[in-house]
């Protein structure tokens, strides 16, 4: 028997059960991994919470849990392509991250080698919260010397966001709680309170202007670039939905260039980039994640963890700096 996250009905964090099921084994052309570690995105708990963004995903209950993972290859199938018993590997499976074993049918397009060097609990945090970010500074054209401000510049993409724009070279100001400006200084971020006036809060902060805006937390970031006279083009969002104001440009993980995973993991190697890891939870506490993450104030990215966890190797950049 193995250990999964299921949900039987539609809901919020009590319908997350932690079962033990019939443990899974490759079939013909399928891979089997053994999970180390499960990183959670509000994605998980929404499509848990709302049945038609469920269906989107082709996601039905009784249903598996989490997207993003990192762990061990354990099992090649017959004619399965591109991975080795024993490989370490970190990327991305619908509905069926959290759980000690997970089965996946190749080739898999998103599931990578894990990088000798870094860790399993930060590579499950790259793919959802790395590529969006990617994708929010892509969709915009960043370059050096833009001025950026990012909306939600403390959660799990915005963290990706604020170092990312920082190495192409963009002066960047971020939208935050109070509470949360030292941990944004630390990432190399200018905090900049949200809520209403931030307009003029920009405004005063960089008087020479915005050139370009990621809002990564609703419509705000977005609404007050536009009224700064940032032109939509230039100002991408990943948290507005199907209808973002004023032509903006919405966006999301599946729109990063295929490179973006490796410049990501290869300045985390390289000591540019760190992954803030606010909480780590053993997959028993699921239920307490969810509700941590839930309640919108975490800074980085939280990990489910698992018991079967065999990677003991020296990690690099899993803790925010200071923190
Ligand atoms: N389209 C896609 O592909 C895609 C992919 C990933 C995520 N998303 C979406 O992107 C959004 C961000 O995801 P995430 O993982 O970064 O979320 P998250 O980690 O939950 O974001 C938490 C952060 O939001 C900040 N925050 C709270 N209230 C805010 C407000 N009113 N205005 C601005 N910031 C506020 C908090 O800062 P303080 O602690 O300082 O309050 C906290 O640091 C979510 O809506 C998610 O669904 C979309």
């Amino acid at each position: 028997m193995s250990r999964a996250v299921v949900y039987e009905t539609f809901g919020g964090p009590e319908v997350l059960d932690v079962r033990e099921v019939p443990e899974p084994h490759a079939g013909p052309g399928e891979i089997r991994i053994r999970v180390a570690a499960a990183g959670l995105n509000p994605m998980d708990w929404g499509l848990a919470a709302h049945p038609a963004l469920a269906a989107q995903f082709g996601v039905t209950v009784p249903a598996g849990f989490g997207y993003d993972l990192a762990g061990v290859v354990d099992e090649v199938g017959d004619g399965a392509i591109g991975f080795s018993v024993g490989q370490r590997v970190f990327g991305g499976v619908m509905a069926k991250a959290a759980a000690d074993f997970t089965v996946v049918a190749t080739p898999a397009e998103t599931l990578w080698p894990t990088p000798e060097g870094i860790g399993d609990e930060v590579a499950a945090t790259l793919p959802v919260a790395g590529l969006t970010a990617a994708a929010a500074l892509s969709a915009i054209g960043l370059r050096s010397g833009d001025t950026l401000l990012v909306g939600g510049a403390a959660g799990g993409v915005g963290v990706f966001a604020v170092q990312l724009a920082k190495l192409a070279g963009a002066r960047v100001l971020g939208t935050a709680g109070e509470g949360t400006f030292d941990f944004l200084r630390r990432l190399g971020a200018e905090p900049v309170t949200y809520g209403p006036g931030l307009a003029d809060r920009v405004r005063s902060l960089a008087p020479g202007g915005v050139t370009a805006a990621a809002d990564l937390f609703g419509t705000e970031t977005a609404e007050a670039a536009l009224a700064l006279g940032v032109p939509p083009e230039r100002i991408s969002t990943v948290a507005a939905g199907p209808n973002p104001p004023g032509g903006v440009r919405a966006t999301g993980g599946v729109d990063a260039d295929h490179g973006a995973l490796a410049r990501i993991t290869g300045a985390i190697l390289a000591g540019e980039l760190t992954v803030p890891i606010a909480a780590t939870f053993p997959v028993e506490k699921v239920r307490e994640a969810v509700i941590l993450q839930a309640g919108r104030h975490v800074h980085g990215k939280i990990v489910l963890t698992f018991s079967l966890t065999t990677d003991e190797r020296p990690h690099r950049n899993e803790r925010s700096p200071g923190d």
